[in-house]
């Protein structure tokens, strides 16, 4: 494991030639080194019950907030049903993305951390697959009314009304929702709010990741709106846009588009 480890930091440090670092070594790659040593836990994922998982996020989040209990609800079931290395993933390291990383309002932890776990499960070098599934994502989280959850008992507030966040920033998503409820940002119900977005967000992750594991194709395509900005201002032609985020929540314009 920890010669893997190693082998993947390098290369993770774009150090290339660290072929050339273990030359004598005959394995080559990740496969061959596992192939050879079959008792080494790897970190694959199997199929999950995305209601369960929902439940456990909402009972982890006040331990550490969005991205920690997105986090930990996935790998903590993991770690029921598979044990390692599940079991020893830090995910206290997850609690920096609470508020949109540290407070800061950027990226939603639950983005952040439903992010963090495909990359886990698609960390090959082709971008396609990993990129599509974070599209899913992300298009569900800036266009569906949210939250949905429900918990058995609430803790923190009776209700959480739902509202589209158009944004998957921290502080785009929150104002939004502080202006639908006309609750404050750091209210008891804009908390609530999150810990259900929370549960929401690890649920469609988990489905998400079932699909992906039965085979079914993961498109990963944006609204028609912002692929028609893309189809411009993207890589193919202007060039002077590298962003899928929802154009519209900080491009409005006057009238015509100029
Ligand atoms: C048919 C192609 C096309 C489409 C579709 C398009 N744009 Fe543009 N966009 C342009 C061109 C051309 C300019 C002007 C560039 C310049 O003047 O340098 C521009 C300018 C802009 C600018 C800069 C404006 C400024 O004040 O400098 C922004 C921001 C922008 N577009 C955003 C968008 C968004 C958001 C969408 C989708 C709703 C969109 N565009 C759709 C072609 C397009
Ligand atoms: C989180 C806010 C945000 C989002 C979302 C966003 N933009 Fe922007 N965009 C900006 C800001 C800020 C600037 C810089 C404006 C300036 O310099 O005056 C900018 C600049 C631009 C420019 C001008 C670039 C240039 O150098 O001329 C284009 C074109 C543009 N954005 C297109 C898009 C498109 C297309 C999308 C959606 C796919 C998008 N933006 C999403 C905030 C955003």
């Amino acid at each position: 494991m920890s010669q893997i480890n190693r082998r993947r930091a390098f290369t993770s440090l774009g150090m290339i030639g660290g072929a050339t670092l273990f030359a004598g070594c005959k394995e080559a790659g990740l496969g061959v080194a596992t192939a050879q040593s079959p008792a080494v836990p790897l970190w694959n994922y199997v199929k999950l019950n995305s209601g369960e998982v929902a439940d456990r996020t909402y009972r982890m989040y006040p331990e550490g907030g969005c991205m920690y209990s997105v986090v930990g609800g996935v790998l903590g079931a993991l770690a029921d049903k598979v044990g390692e290395p599940f079991r020893s993933f830090p995910i206290e390291m997850m609690r920096y993305g609470d508020g949109g990383v540290g407070g800061c309002g950027s990226l939603c932890g639950v983005i952040n951390g439903g992010s963090a776990l495909i990359g886990m499960f698609h960390n090959e070098k082709p971008k396609e697959q990993r990129e599509a599934m974070i599209a899913e994502l992300v298009v569900w989280y800036e266009t569906t009314p949210l939250p949905h959850y429900k918990p058995a008992k609430p803790e923190w507030a009776n209700d959480a009304i739902p509202s589209i966040s158009g944004s998957i920033l921290c502080h785009l998503s929150t104002g939004k929702w502080c202006e639908a409820s006309g609750c404050e940002a750091f209210s008891m119900e804009k908390k609530e709010r999150c810990r259900r977005l929370a549960a929401d967000g690890a649920s469609k992750l988990v489905e998400l990741l079932n699909h992906d594991f039965d085979g079914v194709p993961i498109l990963g395509e944006l609204t028609p709106k912002v692929q028609s900005c893309i189809d411009c201002h993207g890589k193919q032609e202007m060039g002077n846009a590298m962003v899928k985020m929802n154009c519209a929540s900080c491009h409005s314009f006057e009238g015509e588009h100029p």
